[in-house]
């Protein structure tokens, strides 16, 4: 076997979940050169400049929510593990920052791991994994061997090549999901100023995307098959709300089509795009967030999967002894819904990551830890609004508050109810507290006796529990 590195702790993956990871080690107790992060992200120049207030309206208060809102002032040279959500967010705008991972508490800058003795391995793909000899190769050839892994390699975007969409190859169409693909989208946006463009997909990348490239001054459509936006949380109500919000920004809305070629001009560059209904937008620029997929090939065969992610228990860890999955990869009990779940948000991204070094660390001290019981959190932010939604969006729903979109201060909500219990609760507009009092209520899950009334109390029924 080729030489190699040997670690007793290895994550794999330098995102969300192996930050928080690797917080969590520090805290717990970790011997300098027993941990190694290794990660495919490349060394770079990521300017974190500090948070600003800007006429756009980001605030550090809407840049994060205030649990795990943090200042980035440094000018970071290596791309240690950072949040990922800023990339389509602040990241984004003339004066663009991200943050290093480690919010509401001691930042994770490059220093923090070499003071901790916690090696970065950077720029370093791993192309082989053997869980029998514990052995990782990379693409350059390198074998890190370990006695515990985390795998926390998160997702990877679909793009229409994989759909092989006529033209989807062409200069200018782009995605987001790393740091690369946001210097790319920084780069077309300053270079294509006062342009035209499409963004394909009605999700979160559609949804955060549209309004970043308005905001940015472009002229922007937006196209999705499904006939309302974030189909898979939003009610039909709820999206009605946004898509009049965005319409009255001047963004284009059209639903229900797909986009099924693209012309480009001599260099490659996009021009247009072609719906499936016939119709042809002109284009400089394109953005898909058509949805992605969890990175888990490399342990295709060697362990249990489910639901497209690698099968876990309570504390993380896989069908294979002494190897965890966290974050996006891991599909997990949830407890409170009793049954089994992937999540591809950052608050579980971090959570599981904790969760997961508590079990390792307590495990090697003979302590138990307590099963993993997630309360589903998911959050977006664009143009001046603010949501967050908890629990299950299961049931009869109803709505509530002031959901016009040409309010000054638009404050509505939606709660999912089951069996009489309200399963998930949804929020525009909410304050902290209020915020706090809408989980509370998907997690106790309160008896609803008159579903008239819970309407006619709204917010106020949250308050109460
Ligand atoms: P994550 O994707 O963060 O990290 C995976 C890491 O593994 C990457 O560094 C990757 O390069 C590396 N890797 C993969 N394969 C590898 C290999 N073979 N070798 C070496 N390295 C490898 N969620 C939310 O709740 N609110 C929000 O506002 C947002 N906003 C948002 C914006 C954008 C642009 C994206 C793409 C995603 C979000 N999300 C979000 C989702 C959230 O960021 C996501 O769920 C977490 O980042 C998942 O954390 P992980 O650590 O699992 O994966
Ligand atoms: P998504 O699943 O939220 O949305 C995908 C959307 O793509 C669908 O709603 C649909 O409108 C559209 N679509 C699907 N197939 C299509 C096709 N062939 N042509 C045109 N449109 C098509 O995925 P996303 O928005 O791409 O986000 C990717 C990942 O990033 C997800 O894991 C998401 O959770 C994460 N993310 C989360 C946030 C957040 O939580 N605020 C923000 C950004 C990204």
């Amino acid at each position: 076997m080729a030489s190699g590195k040997h670690f007793k702790y290895v994550i794999l993956g330098g995102g969300v979940a192996a930050g928080y990871a690797a917080r969590e080690f520090a805290k717990q107790g970790v011997q300098p050169g027993e941990l190694a992060i290794i990660s495919k992200e490349a060394l770079g120049m990521a300017p974190c400049a500090e948070i600003f207030v800007d006429k756009v309206g980001f605030t550090p208060a809407n840049c994060y929510t205030s649990e795990y809102q943090m200042r980035c002032t440094d000018v970071v040279e290596l791309v240690a593990p950072y949040e990922r959500p800023a990339l389509s967010k602040g990241y984004l705008f003339p004066q663009r920052f991200h943050v290093c991972v480690g919010s509401g508490g001691e930042r994770l800058l490059p220093e923090w791991y070499s003071e901790k003795g916690i090696e970065l391995i950077l720029s370093t793909e791993i192309v082989k994994a053997d869980l029998s000899t514990k052995t990782l190769t990379s693409a350059a050839g390198a074998n890190f061997t370990y006695e515990i892994l985390l795998i926390a390699t998160g997702s990877s975007v679909i793009k229409l090549t994989d759909f092989g969409t006529q033209g989807a190859d062409s200069n200018n169409i782009l995605y987001l999901r790393e740091i690369d693909d946001a210097d790319k989208l920084v780069a077309a946006i300053q270079a294509k100023k006062g342009g035209k463009a499409v963004v394909v997909g009605g999700g979160y990348i559609g949804l955060e995307l549209s309004a970043v490239l308005k905001m940015n001054d472009l002229d922007v459509t937006m196209v999705f098959p499904e006939p309302w936006c974030m189909p898979r949380l939003f009610t039909a109500d709820i999206a009605a709300f946004y898509e009049a919000y965005y319409t009255n920004k001047g963004v284009k809305i059209l639903k229900g089509t797909l986009a099924v070629g693209f012309d480009a001009n001599a260099d490659g560059d996009v021009t247009a795009v072609k719906l499936k209904d016939g119709t042809v937008l002109e284009a400089d620029i394109v953005v898909v967030g058509v949805g992605g997929r969890p990175l888990t090939t490399l342990f295709k065969g060697q362990v249990s999967e489910e639901k497209g992610g690698i099968k876990t228990d309570s504390f993380f860890e896989t069908s294979v002894p002494g190897v965890y999955a966290i974050g996006d990869v891991a599909t997990f009990p949830l407890k409170m819904y009793n049954e089994l779940r992937r999540v591809e948000h950052v608050d579980h991204a971090r959570k599981s990551a904790e969760q997961a070094v508590k079990a390792i660390k307590g495990k090697e001290s003979g302590e138990s830890v307590p099963e993993y019981d997630y309360l589903p959190y998911f959050y977006s932010r664009s143009f001046d609004l603010s949501w967050q939604f908890y629990g299950d969006n299961f049931g009869e729903t109803i709505l509530f508050g002031d959901s016009d979109p040409a309010s000054s201060k638009p404050k509505f909500g939606s709660y999912w109810i089951k069996d009489g219990k309200v399963l998930g609760a949804f929020l525009e507009g909410g304050s902290p507290d209020e915020n706090k009092a809408i989980a509370k209520v998907a997690k106790t899950q309160p008896l609803v006796a008159n579903i008239e009334e819970l309407k006619e109390e709204g917010l106020q029924f949250a308050s109460k529990i």
